[in-house]
């Protein structure tokens, strides 16, 4: 089976496994801690707090925000933890409409649904594509998450919310089985964060590495077992088994982009024109085709006999039972039946591509004529 999505890594990623395993400091360290130096480097952030996954980052900007029984605007058209988050933290979760010409939140639809307790918003980056937080901020002052899953690394992704939200999750463009990233310039949600990351220890990392100084609590120099806590945590933070994947996976980034940007170009040049394109071939995470709806389920199933994996991003959000609205969806209701995400990712081949584009256009080919 060719999957729609497949991590690519190799030997120096069991090297630097075998590397931090060897070193017996296996939890929060010094992998981690270069990891978000470099990471914020990247974004161009002055701040970076590693976590277990985005949805954890996400919950994490809720709980330090002290965000409860309030309301969250989020885009039908995502992955369900940007509108169940809110929910799992006593919010009510405000889906709104996209755009159809790249599936990102719409700001008129923003604008139209606003409540008095609208002062959170989760924007995604939908398959890289940046959502159009200038034009949200015109009319809209409360807090936006930049929600980048799909967008490391688009460029200048991560600079437009007041905090961005990155996933290093096992079919991501940047992968370590299942991480997250926080980046933000703003210094006290930092610190808050980092705190909240470890029910408000000092990591042991942190206390370990400085024999010099005193510690603040103890006043004994070196190692000391002894730490306060000011604030009330739980546990969100990355450890170093992960980290030292991420690491190699960020050196690798450029090079996998590009080759992920090959496919897509292959893509645009090769199939059938009953294939809408992407709206940006940069996009880096979903190759997001449109097929006219009649044809969706039947190429996904025709595809399938060929053992070409193929998905949807997304379904929206609305249509799931918890997530119920009372409102309707006109772009999205619509759109979504065309989608059909065909497969991209750094291991496919040229011959894998090509039998991509063989069946695509034999399907049309074999069935177009008849509808
Ligand atoms: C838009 C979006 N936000 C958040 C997430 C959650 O990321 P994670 O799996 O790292 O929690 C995903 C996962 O695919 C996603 O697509």
């Amino acid at each position: 089976m060719l999957p729609v999505l497949r991590p690519h890594g190799g030997e120096e990623e069991v090297n630097a496994l075998r590397e931090v395993i060897e070193s017996g400091w296996w939890g929060k360290g010094p992998k981690v801690a270069e990891f978000e130096k470099k990471f914020a480097e990247m974004v161009g952030t002055k701040y970076a707090v590693a976590v277990t996954s985005n949805s954890h980052g996400i919950d994490l900007v809720m709980k330090a925000l002290e965000y409860k029984h309030k309301d969250v605007i989020n885009p039908t058209i995502s992955f369900i933890a940007t509108a169940v988050i809110p929910l799992w933290n006593d919010c009510t979760s405000n889906i709104v409409d996209i755009d159809p010409l790249n599936l990102n939140i719409d700001p008129d639809d923003v604008k139209k649904f606003l409540k008095k307790d609208s002062d959170l918003m989760i924007a995604v980056n939908m398959a890289g594509i940046p959502a159009p937080i200038d034009e949200i901020r015109s009319f809209y002052d409360g807090f936006i998450i930049e929600d980048c899953a799909h967008s490391c690394y688009t460029e200048g992704a991560g600079t437009k919310g007041d905090t961005a939200i990155w996933s290093f999750q096992a079919v991501k463009t940047m992968p370590c089985g299942d991480g997250g990233m926080i980046t933000t310039n703003d210094k006290d949600l930092y610190e808050k964060m980092n705190q909240m990351t470890w029910f408000g220890v000092s990591s042991t990392w942190s206390r370990v590495r400085q024999p010099s100084k005193k510690d603040k609590i103890s006043g004994r120099p070196g190692y000391t077992w002894d730490y306060e806590v000011n604030t009330i945590g739980y546990k969100y933070y990355m450890i170093d088994i992960m980290a030292a994947i991420c690491l190699e996976q960020m050196k690798k980034l450029p090079k996998h982009l590009e080759r992920r940007r090959y496919i897509q170009k292959r893509y645009n040049d090769g199939l059938h024109d009953l294939v809408q394109r992407p709206a940006w071939s940069e996009t880096v995470q979903y190759y997001c085709a449109r097929v006219p709806k009649e044809h969706r389920d039947q190429l996904i199933d025709y595809l399938g006999d060929k053992m070409i994996h193929t998905s949807v991003h997304f379904k929206p959000l609305h249509k799931y039972k918890v997530l119920k609205q009372n409102r309707n969806y006109p772009v999205a209701d619509k759109e979504w039946l065309k989608l059909i995400t065909f497969p991209c990712h750094p291991g496919m081949t040229d011959d894998d591509i090509d039998y991509v584009i063989y069946w695509v256009n034999k399907y049309f080919a074999e069935n177009y004529k008849k509808s």
